[in-house]
């Protein structure tokens, strides 16, 4: 299995969150961990060294990509021009490849920035992804990893605009090259989509916009919880939230 993890936010983090995912890991034991941006609050040192830390002593590989707020947004000057120093100091390249027995991870830099939420993509990027994916093992559960999504129902937390411009285009070009799964953070909540659905893809076949909640962040948005997905290399996905009664992590839904 795949765990998903998103806006772990290091600086408003729940102790008891990171603990039940511990505890998650060392049960399930993961084959990688995915973290989908956004594993500081305000892209501070200690708050990068934190997170690292927390994951390093799960023991698992894991897979990250920046979000928007891992890069300043208070210090203009460094945000204009070293936004990502202590990411990069502390995960390496914006845009990693990785792969394991059952998956092929590709991640993808939406940040810039010249934009607070919104996310970017470049023909470029698309390109570079396509190619990518044109190399990956058949056999594999291809996944691409960004912060923000690339579709989103309208709603109250969901803003349609901070998905990239191309995001339609991306999807095509990247679906007819056998991607299968999108994973993302970004809205602090939850959700699948088939692309299918929603863009005209012309394909037989599922591709999947995979949204997760923030996995330990104090940061919830009114009546919802902690909660992270895991993807199953069919593609099967599963929803658990934090029960604060149980203090672990339950399932609450499985899609596929
Ligand atoms: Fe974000």
């Amino acid at each position: 299995m795949l765990l998903h993890l998103s806006d772990l936010h290091f600086g408003t983090q729940r102790q008891e969150c990171l603990d039940a995912i511990q505890r998650f890991c060392q049960q399930y034991q993961p084959e990688v961990i995915v973290i989908s941006g956004d594993l500081t609050q305000r892209a501070r040192f200690h708050e990068f060294y934190q997170c690292k830390q927390f994951l390093q002593l799960l023991g698992i590989p894991y897979f990250v990509v920046p979000g928007n707020h891992d890069i300043p947004l208070y210090h203009l000057l460094n945000r204009a021009f070293r936004p990502f120093h202590y990411y990069e100091l502390f995960f390496g390249d914006l845009e990693q490849q990785l792969e394991t027995e059952h998956y092929y991870l590709v991640g993808v830099n939406t940040v810039r920035p010249y934009f607070h939420t919104k996310a970017v993509i470049s023909k470029q990027q698309i390109g570079q992804v396509e190619v990518q994916l044109q190399q990956a093992p058949a056999n594999k559960l291809l996944t691409l990893v960004s912060h923000q999504p690339f579709y989103t129902a309208e709603h109250e937390h969901h803003h349609r605009s901070d998905c990239p411009a191309l995001a339609e285009q991306a999807i095509k070009q990247w679906g007819h090259h056998g991607l299968k799964v999108l994973l993302h953070g970004h809205f602090h909540l939850s959700a699948v989509y088939d692309f299918n659905q929603h863009y005209q893809l012309g394909l037989t076949h599922g591709v999947y916009e995979v949204h997760a909640g923030t996995g330990c962040s104090n940061r919830l948005y009114k009546q919802l919880t902690n909660s992270f997905n895991v993807i199953y290399p069919d593609a099967t996905v599963e929803h658990y939230d934090f029960s604060d009664q149980e203090q672990e992590f339950i399932l609450r839904t499985s899609i596929g």
